[in-house]
């Protein structure tokens, strides 16, 4: 791994000096939360809701937000290589505690942790990628974007071994999102989502695309979708900021549409890619 500089409380080192307690309770208990905002032309992309949905998260964990808004900019901006297409990962944890003890301590000072990676958007017209359904293994505050991870691991590690990009789940018989995306699918010529509730993260991507779809009066719906709904959707996607629209062509084994990325998503493919750039 390149030894590029992070940022690690309050200070900006290179990665292989980058050390932390092993009685952070991000270690031992998966106690924090994180975000993932992709940053285009070397400008941070939807920064403020990505804000915002960090301090859902670190209020649901019962965590105080360390930082303003303008301190999250200015702490992430100089991460940025000028002029690339990359990806912040942001991760708060509660810190390192003298004991190991689930309950909190008294006092603790959180743990601030970021970095950059690449972003590879999907962009291949003529080509996607394959899915299996799984049932949702997770626990009830997925709404949350927790760094407790075990079950989307299990689930994406169990999709990869089959030769599939993603898990797309399922609870009591209807989609939740993938194990690192939102889903949405094409059923009857509308644009279709699940509701946000608990059961889903609200994705920053997903919004996008609602609102680029009643923008441009294109048919959309957040409803409910069994199983049986998705198996006959004419297209599938799953996004997210690291992956943007990624068209699914294949689901179980069975063909979607037509097995090639639909008029959907070149539509919403080139829309996205507008809309990138009217922002950079
Ligand atoms: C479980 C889950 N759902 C949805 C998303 C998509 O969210 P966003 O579009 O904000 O990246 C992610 C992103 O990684 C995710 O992990």
């Amino acid at each position: 791994m390149p030894n590029e500089t992070i940022y690690l409380n309050g200070e900006y080192l290179p990665l292989a000096n980058a050390k932390i307690s092993v009685m952070d309770r991000g270690f031992l208990f998966g106690d924090g939360v994180y975000e993932v905002i992709p940053a285009y032309a070397g400008k941070l992309f939807r920064l403020e809701n990505h804000l915002e949905r960090l301090a859902n998260s670190l209020q649901a964990i019962r965590l105080q937000n360390p930082h303003t808004h303008e301190q999250w900019r200015d702490l992430l901006t100089p991460l940025l290589k000028p002029g690339a297409d990359q990806s912040v990962y942001l991760q708060i944890t509660r810190g390192a505690a003298p004991k190991r003890d689930h309950a909190f301590p008294q006092t603790i000072i959180p743990t601030v942790f970021a970095m950059v990676s690449g972003i590879t958007p999907h962009t291949d017209p003529d080509n996607g990628v394959k899915a299996i359904s799984m049932e949702d293994s997770r626990w009830k505050l997925c709404d949350t974007k927790a760094i407790t991870l075990l079950a989307n691991v299990l689930l994406r590690q169990t999709a990869v071994e089959k030769g599939c990009a993603e898990a797309i789940l399922f609870k009591d018989g209807y989609l939740t999102e993938g194990a690192a995306s939102n889903v949405f699918a094409v059923i009857d010529g509308v644009l279709t989502t699940p509701p946000k509730t608990p059961a889903i993260l609200p994705g920053i991507t997903r919004d996008i695309i609602l609102e680029l779809a009643r923008k441009h009066t294109i048919p959309c719906s957040e409803e409910a979708i069994s199983k049986d709904a998705l198996k006959n959707a004419s297209e599938i996607w799953i996004t997210s900021s690291t992956r943007e629209i990624i068209p699914v062509v294949d689901l179980d084994g069975a063909q979607v549409g037509n097995g090639k990325p639909g008029s959907f998503w070149l539509t919403f493919h080139k829309l996205f890619q507008d809309y990138k750039k009217s922002l950079a």
